[in-house]
């Protein structure tokens, strides 16, 4: 018993191949395998470079800076009173439009929203309900405030340092050794200057389709870094684009654009603490960094290598699917592939089939034969 066992374990199966010589489908067949070789070649190793290792953990740090001066109000605006938060992070907001409301005390007044039940003279005269809070209360109802023009020529200045982890390579999104003169002076542009970290405010909104006059929302501006570290690590260069993140919203009638409020507080000489309070509209931006780096890895390009190798052979399967059901002589075809077994060649079998035709002797061993060769193959041979 184990020693049949054993010799029957240590044995080499085949398959048997059947070659037709008809043109075509074996012009289907080279088409086909054909196709697979060129979705291999051209595709998974030439275009995704299945052959990589990919890093998509991108690690990095944004700094920004916004430069230029504006007018409103009568008044100049630098970056301190425009842009917030001011520590250059990734994400900041500069101010187009300003509410004021000057010197407010906590006392009574006019106003809509914590009602005291009493019924006063509002500030053109009309009747409205008295509140306790800060007073003179915000009117935010004036909405012919217009933006500041000047805002279209600010510049946001960008410095994005990168590491992929992976392959241990950092860059940055340009080079130390830039030109001072060249960095101060240029503009980006995605044709003429796609490697200037500096961007005009106006540029962006015109590479996102938002008018100057109309906007109030977020802004992204994505830092894109595809590396192909099989090349140099200075071709490890980032690509910029600009999208509107709050899209969805544009339509919106309950929440319209992005504003928000803050307050500066004083205290006079008699102790009285009193504030200016900004409802300020702004476009916000946000910086969105994200990359992959691909290097030669033997791992994935053997994957890759075996998985087409295994795939040409799939030609067959359609070519199967032809020859045995499409083709003139498919019969003939099926007969030849599927061998069927229709008698038992030992002697003793012989003899008992030809002692008893009609006897279910037969029947059983040829099952019997049938099942012992299956190795995997199928059959689809019809018993008579
Ligand atoms: C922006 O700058 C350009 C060129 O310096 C100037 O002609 C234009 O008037 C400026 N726009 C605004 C709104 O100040």
């Amino acid at each position: 018993m184990v020693l049949s066992f054993f010799t029957d374990f240590f044995t080499y199966e085949t398959t048997k191949s059947v070659v037709v010589k008809s043109w075509s489908v074996g012009i289907i067949n080279r088409i086909v395998q054909l196709l697979i070789i060129v979705y291999f070649i051209g595709w998974v190793f030439l275009h995704e470079k299945a052959y990589q290792n990919i890093d998509t953990g991108i690690e990095s740090a944004v700094m920004t800076k916004v430069k230029g001066f504006g007018l409103y109000n009568n008044q100049v605006m630098d970056v301190a009173d425009y842009v917030v938060p001011t520590q250059g992070a990734s994400v900041f907001c500069i101010i187009t439009k300003l509410i004021v409301s000057e010197n407010q005390t906590q006392s009574f007044c006019a106003e809509v929203r914590i009602l005291t039940g009493k019924c006063v003279e509002g500030p053109r005269g009309e009747k409205r309900c008295e509140i306790r809070g800060w007073c003179p209360a915000e009117d935010d109802t004036i909405n012919t405030v217009s933006p500041m023009k000047e805002a279209e020529n600010f510049t946001i200045f960008i410095k994005n340092s990168i590491r992929f982890p992976m392959f241990n390579v950092t860059r940055g999104n340009f080079p130390s050794n830039i030109d001072e003169k060249y960095i101060k002076t240029c503009k980006y542009d995605p044709v003429h200057n796609p490697s200037c970290p500096i961007f005009r405010v106006g540029d962006i909104l015109k590479y996102t389709n938002e008018s100057f006059n109309t906007i109030g929302g977020e802004i992204g501006i994505n830092v894109g870094w595809v590396c192909d570290l099989d090349q140099s690590e200075e071709e490890c260069k980032p690509s910029y684009s600009f999208t509107r993140l709050d899209d969805v919203f544009q339509d919106n009638k309950v929440s319209k654009g992005y504003n928000f409020r803050f307050a500066k507080y004083f205290r006079s000489p008699d102790g009285t603490e009193y504030r200016t309070l900004h409802k300020a509209f702004a476009i916000r931006f946000d910086i969105l960094v994200s990359g992959k780096a691909g290097k030669f890895n033997a791992v994935p390009t053997v994957i890759n290598v075996v998985a087409a190798f295994t795939s040409v052979g799939l030609g067959t399967v359609l070519c199967d699917l032809i020859l045995l059901n499409f083709l003139k002589g498919a019969e003939q075809y099926k007969a030849k592939k599927f061998e069927e077994v229709t008698t038992v060649h030992t002697s003793e079998s012989n003899q008992l089939s030809q002692m008893s035709q009609e006897s279910p002797r037969p029947r059983k061993a040829k099952l019997e034969e049938k099942h012992s060769e299956d190795s995997g193959a199928f059959s689809i041979g019809q018993l008579p």
